[in-house]
């Protein structure tokens, strides 16, 4: 144990000392303490954290636990209240301010705030270095100067962790999850509207996913760089995509500004393609995209049958294993032979195969979608099964993003 005790220890100091590099030539300031950040500082953070997060579960004991379980439940909601009452904006970002102060702007009761804010502070959020006078932390300034990562926190503390409580009870409600409204999200909105639907009618929501997704798109994990960067897009000559379930097109922008010689065919629900607007595309783009409503439960319109590439992205974790069966039955049906089908989502890592903090940021998708819409992450074998049984179909190729979890499958369709 001892000497397991002193290599462990050694783990920590070095990937301590790997993260004082980067700091060291990062600086600890401006971009290190955003949101955004150095690719290198990331690395070296995620390696401190996760040696850190192996630590505390040798240290904790069942009673340790039950400890961080409180700490954890209090942390979410002291979180969510400071965001809603916007704290960190109140707060100055280059002095000093007191107790009094704030509670007087966010117009609520001194004591509160200052049982919450000093809450906060042992998660890292403020400071009062001399008793009485707050000063903002990085994290805590984050808030301050950056909306999109408030918008997507209030999304977090305030929609997925009442959806995610309801685990439970929607186990409890449905003999088997193959309904898109029996889902713990359905039992907490008390709604028979599915997931999106239920974002799309309620404003506060559709503004704070909307927020969430400029915020995931600059995060390495959940980046379009990944797609844009990691597949042979050159390769194909003057190609045409059709991007099913494209949204408003920010997927398919990215890649034509990226590739001239391609041209794109974005789909999506008609709400979703009544908010996309070639207008607002750059005019180097906008020649190239063309819109088009067109649910993916049914057939492909005749226009697709001369495209060269099916994108697919952050499409089917969203449903279960049945209807991605539809989905993809659907796409595979025009299909030429010699076009080729690209999934771009997330792939689950064999468990234990990657540090523990890692692994668990990766099931939260899966959970999450679980509780959403009963949908899915999938491991390799997962997506092997799933595209294994549609006919004709098969993979060629699994690209994965180096250090994260987003994948690129690429599936061709046999000659029939
Ligand atoms: C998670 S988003 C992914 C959007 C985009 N592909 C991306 O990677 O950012 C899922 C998309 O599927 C669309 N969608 C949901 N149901 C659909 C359906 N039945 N037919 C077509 N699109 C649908 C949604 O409107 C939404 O744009």
């Amino acid at each position: 144990m001892q000497d397991t005790l002193e290599v462990e220890i050694q783990e920590i100091v070095d990937a301590a000392h790997r993260y004082q590099q980067c700091l060291d030539v990062e600086g600890t300031s401006g971009a290190s303490n955003g949101v955004v950040q150095p690719a290198n500082l990331r690395e070296s953070r995620r390696a401190l954290l996760e040696t850190l997060n192996k630590w505390k579960l040798i240290a904790a004991g069942p009673t340790e636990q039950w400890e961080q379980t409180t700490i954890n439940y209090c942390a979410e909601s002291c979180l969510n209240w400071l965001l809603q009452f916007d704290i960190p904006r109140l707060v100055p970002l280059d002095a000093t301010t007191t107790y009094s102060e704030v509670a007087e702007a966010a117009a609520v009761p001194e004591q509160e705030l200052r049982r919450i804010m000093r809450f906060g502070m042992t998660q890292g959020l403020f400071s009062e270095a001399t008793p009485g006078q707050i000063v903002h932390t990085p994290y805590s300034a984050a808030f301050a100067t950056n909306e999109d990562y408030r918008q997507v926190v209030l999304l977090q503390t305030g929609f997925f962790s009442p959806m995610m409580k309801c685990l439970a009870e929607a186990t409890k409600a449905h003999d088997a999850p193959s309904s898109m409204n029996t889902a713990a999200f359905n039992i907490a909105m008390q709604t028979e509207n599915s997931f999106y639907a239920h974002v799309a009618k309620t404003p506060e929501l559709t503004k704070r996913f909307g927020s969430g997704m400029r915020f995931l798109a600059g995060a390495d994990d959940t980046s379009p760089k990944f797609l844009v960067e990691y597949f042979d897009w050159t390769a194909l000559g003057n190609a045409h995509v059709v991007d099913v379930g494209g949204s408003t097109g920010h997927i398919s922008a990215a890649l034509a500004k990226a590739y001239p010689a391609l041209t794109f065919t974005v789909q999506d629900l008609p709400p979703m393609i009544a908010k996309a607007n070639v207008s607002q595309l750059s005019p180097d783009i906008s020649g190239r995209i063309e819109f088009v409503p067109h649910n993916f439960f049914h057939p492909q319109p005749e226009t697709s049958r001369d495209a060269d590439v099916f994108l697919l992205r952050m499409i089917l974790n969203n449903w279960t294993s049945l209807k991605c069966e539809e989905i993809l039955t659907n796409v595979a049906a025009i299909m030429r032979p010699g076009a080729v089908m690209l999934l771009n989502n997330f792939m689950l890592h064999e468990p234990g195969t990657v540090g523990k903090r890692a692994e668990a940021l990766e099931r939260a998708r899966d959970l999450f979608q679980m509780a959403a819409m009963n949908g899915m992450e999938r491991d390799l074998d997962g997506w092997n099964e799933l595209v294994g049984k549609i006919a004709g179909l098969r993979i060629r190729e699994v690209i994965r993003q180096p250090g994260s979890s987003q994948a690129l499958i690429v599936v061709d369709k046999e000659a029939s």
